[in-house]
């Protein structure tokens, strides 16, 4: 049984100039893009649905956020609106810390339940796969509670969710004086416990002055890679740590943030195929000043990706429609950019090739916007212009 979806303009963001369709049509069955092409063109098909000369794109993909976590950091906002900086906070025992002692104390059910408004609140933005990272567990128990909660969104939401250990996010407490050690508890016993059990489809950790050294992270990698799992990387936030090379070197899939990126950085990084990852709410809510290298991105080609960050501490933002209208303001970036960024390039951010652009073959993943033209997923700020997600062929629930 299959379906075609028409009386639509598409941007398949699979060729030229957002690779639109005019006046196109889309068959999907079993979940997958069977046939695309215009309206003209169309194969006889089981059933047709007008979509009313609305614009569809390849479904959204969020490819960074930290969305499983408890309590909020309202007051640490509000704190740095009064002079005090994110490092100075984070030094003071809050930050992230803070948000591990909320996390480490919430059950899975209240990290669930918390977690899936803000999954239902990107899904409403046009997302249909989120990225979740762990890493306000810190410790073996509650790395794997976050992650077991990553696993249960998938399972029980429309959207799917990509799961991430993020064990390497900062010191914690208990090892404030032997970092060491607990990299080899993460390297020795996380890892190998988190790849057993399949918890999670990629291993991220944060390079930074107030987090790990190069050679810390160097070693999270080398386990990781040891059990089949890819690596990403907090890289050059705040300081260039040497974040965006040492990516490269592990061929990760995504280096994100790179504020501070050196100029050796980002050609290693076209070297390596790995992908930009470009977070402009961090960026905005820490009150940065330093935007990361996008001209010299471009002149390497290296491929740009967009996401929320989604996070207590320096990105509440839970719209990925929004963080594109964001990245356009603050970082440069083109609107085509912004929908590459958060369609195909997002899909390689995370080593998925079966979704990011709508192409034969690939998942029936798809946005439905009300809008005039693509460009204006950019432009407008604070409107809900999502009128239907499809997820592997079937309208996801938006409330
Ligand atoms: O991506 N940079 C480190 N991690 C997060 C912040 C997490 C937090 O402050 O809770 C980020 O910005
Ligand atoms: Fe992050």
């Amino acid at each position: 049984m299959n379906l075609a979806l028409i009386d639509l303009n598409m941007a398949t963001m699979a060729g030229p100039d957002y690779g639109v369709v005019d006046d196109g049509a889309i068959v999907v069955e079993g979940g997958i893009i069977r046939w695309l092409g215009p309206r003209a063109d169309l194969p006889g098909v089981d059933e047709t649905r007008s979509l009313g000369g609305r614009w569809v794109t390849p479904a959204l993909i969020d490819c960074h956020t930290h969305l499983v976590f408890a309590g909020d950091r309202a007051a640490e906002f509000e704190q740095r609106l009064r002079g005090a900086s994110y490092e100075d906070i984070a030094r003071a025992g809050g930050g992230i810390l803070s948000t591990v002692r909320a996390t480490r104390a919430a059950s899975t059910d209240e990290l669930f339940e918390s977690g899936l408004l803000r999954l239902t609140a990107l899904a409403a933005s046009g997302a249909a796969t989120v990225e979740v990272k762990s890493g306000y567990g810190l410790d073996i128990d509650n790395e794997l509670k976050m992650l077991e909660v990553a696993r249960r969104l998938d399972a029980e939401s429309d959207i799917s969710v990509i799961a991430t250990l993020l064990a390497a996010h900062t010191v914690p407490p208990e090892y404030k004086s032997d970092p060491d050690a607990y990299i080899e508890l993460v390297c020795n016993e996380l890892i190998p416990a988190v790849a057993s059990r399949k918890l999670a489809d990629a291993v991220d950790a944060y390079c930074e002055d107030i987090a790990f050294t190069a050679a810390q992270v160097a070693r999270v990698f080398a386990a990781a890679q040891a059990h089949g799992l890819p690596v990403k990387l907090h890289a050059d936030q705040l300081t260039d740590g040497g974040g965006a090379g040492l990516a490269a070197e592990f061929s990760a899939l995504s280096a994100d943030h790179l504020e501070y990126a050196s100029t050796d950085g980002i050609a290693a990084l076209a070297d390596a195929g790995t992908v930009a990852v470009l977070l402009p709410g961090a960026y905005l809510t820490l009150n940065e000043s330093q935007r990361p290298p996008v001209e010299a991105m471009r002149a390497n080609g290296v491929a740009m990706a967009l996401a929320t960050d989604c996070n207590p501490g320096t990105s509440p933002l839970t719209s990925i429609r929004e963080a594109m209208a964001l990245g356009s303001r603050l970082f440069n970036l083109t609107p085509e950019e912004c929908l590459a960024g958060t369609t195909r390039e997002a899909a390689r951010a995370l080593g998925l090739d079966d979704r990011g652009t709508i192409e034969s073959g690939m998942r029936a993943d798809l946005a439905v916007w009300d809008i005039g033209h693509p460009n204006e997923l950019c432009y407008w700020l604070g409107r809900q212009s999502l009128a239907g997600l499809f997820v592997a062929g079937r309208n996801a629930s938006l409330a």
